[in-house]
């Protein structure tokens, strides 16, 4: 069967790679892809914008695929689903209203607050005097959340009253983040160390994938400004055998519910933001609509069980009782990006060397192109260099050992992802 996978970063790539490697695939094409999935023996690009919904079904008609997987969020917000399942199309991923649990926190917000699954305290303003009236009454960290999508930057943690009321004025009168930001929820300050915990959902139940765990800040020792993800590893040692039993019986099983009681026929990957507290209780951070990103990267490195089964059985409904099978190793994703990301970063620098994989390593692609053969960057997030080990350690040195042979100028990647990992395993 032919496959499509929309997007063009390191989630795609792991995803695409992944998919093919499925006995009942001939092909898989990634609209647009990027230069990872163009060199790739048995993936090939096709250049069609990710929301350019019209096209993609065109061309997923002209060739016949029979499974199209969306990587990123913002078209599963705006839709494209449903407009496969129109077009009689199997397309893997939530419809619009499903996609809403990443589109707007208020609607995720109230989703929890409804069916009593654990998250912060939260209120939510489309008045700034009243969303600063309501943050002057809080403890400080305040935490103030446009409702919409921002790209992983919607978020403020306000360390003084001053920077709430700045940042409140910001987001719903300066209008920093467009129209996502309108609405803003302000939330309690959650403590603990947080993970991932995404799943797969066919409409009624809900299967994990293993847990991982992504370093959001810029810099070493997790400082500096929040950015997509700047490294991940899976399993997460957060997730213990009872902190994972603990999230699928007070979150995972209760959103199914939820979900089935407001009518909410949800479909795809679901990925739960967690925090988990001194005790090992999860709360909810939030939720995305998609696979996480670079978790992705570590968590196909590893899974062991056919990705494509898995998706046509989500789609037909039929995951009840299916376990997906990993590797016992510890797999470790560093990202190397471009200088000043996450603010302005220069694009189309040579990437002279990238490794090939091996049993236990591989360099995913994310912002990069090709042109006459050759690699350059085209992205703030470039690429991620992944390795499989024994432990987070050795998995760790595997990946900074493989990264020392890429070059790039104004390279950028932090020297510790793991660390709070690797500290626990000594
Ligand atoms: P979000 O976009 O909601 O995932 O938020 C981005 C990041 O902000 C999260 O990954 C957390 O690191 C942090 N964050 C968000 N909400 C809270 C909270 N209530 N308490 C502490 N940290 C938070
Ligand atoms: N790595 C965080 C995310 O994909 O949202």
């Amino acid at each position: 069967m032919k496959i499509l996978v929309t997007g063009s970063g390191g989630r795609e790539h792991a995803l695409a790679w992944r998919l093919a490697q499925s006995p009942l695939v001939t092909e898989v094409f990634v609209a647009p892809g990027n230069a990872g999935t163009a060199l790739e023996e048995n993936l090939s690009n096709v250049d069609i914008d990710v929301m350019d919904f019209k096209a993609q079904i065109s061309f997923v008609k002209e060739v016949g695929i029979e499974l199209t997987l969306i990587g990123p969020e913002a078209p599963l917000v705006a839709g494209v689903v449903d407009l496969f399942r129109e077009a009689g199309l199997k397309c893997f991923g939530p419809d619009a209203l499903g996609a809403q649990l990443e589109g707007s926190k208020t609607f995720t917000k109230n989703f929890l607050a409804r069916h009593e699954i654990p998250t912060a305290a939260y209120a939510s303003f489309n008045d700034a005097t009243k969303a600063i009236e309501y943050a002057a009454g809080m403890d400080l960290p305040i935490v103030i959340k446009a409702d919409g999508l921002a790209a992983g930057k919607g978020v403020v943690i306000a360390q003084s009253q001053d920077e709430a009321i700045n940042t409140i004025k910001d987001m719903m009168q300066g209008n920093a983040f467009g129209e996502a930001g309108s609405i803003v929820v302000i939330e309690e300050f959650l403590a603990g160390e947080e993970a991932s915990f995404i799943v797969m959902v066919d409409g009624k139940n809900a299967i994990p994938f293993a847990s991982s765990q992504d370093h959001k800040a810029a810099y070493d020792g997790d400082m500096g400004p929040n950015t997509g993800g700047m490294g991940a590893y899976s399993p997460a040692p957060v997730v213990t055998p009872k902190v994972f039993e603990e999230i699928m019986s007070k979150v995972i099983r209760p959103t199914m519910q939820g979900l089935n009681d407001d009518g909410i026929f949800y479909v795809g990957f679901l990925y739960a933001g967690l925090m988990i507290d001194a005790d090992g209780n999860p709360k909810v951070i939030e939720f995305n609509c998609r696979f996480g990103d670079p978790e992705t990267q570590p968590i196909m490195m590893r899974m062991k069980s056919d990705l494509v089964q898995l998706c046509l059985d989500a789609i037909d409904g039929s995951l009840a009782n299916q376990e997906i099978e990993f590797d016992e190793r510890v797999a470790l994703t560093v990202v190397m990006a471009a200088k000043g990301y996450p603010g302005s970063y220069a694009k189309g620098q040579k990437i002279l060397t990238i490794p090939e994989e091996n049993d236990y390593s591989k360099t995913f692609h994310a912002g990069t192109t090709l042109s006459a053969g050759k690699v350059f960057t085209n992205g703030g997030r470039v690429l991620g260099v992944t390795a499989l080990g024994k432990n987070v350690g050795e998995a760790q040195s595997r990946v900074y050992r493989i990264l020392k042979e890429i070059e790039f100028k104004d390279a950028l990647y932090r020297s510790d992802i793991g660390y709070r990992a690797i500290e626990r395993e000594s």
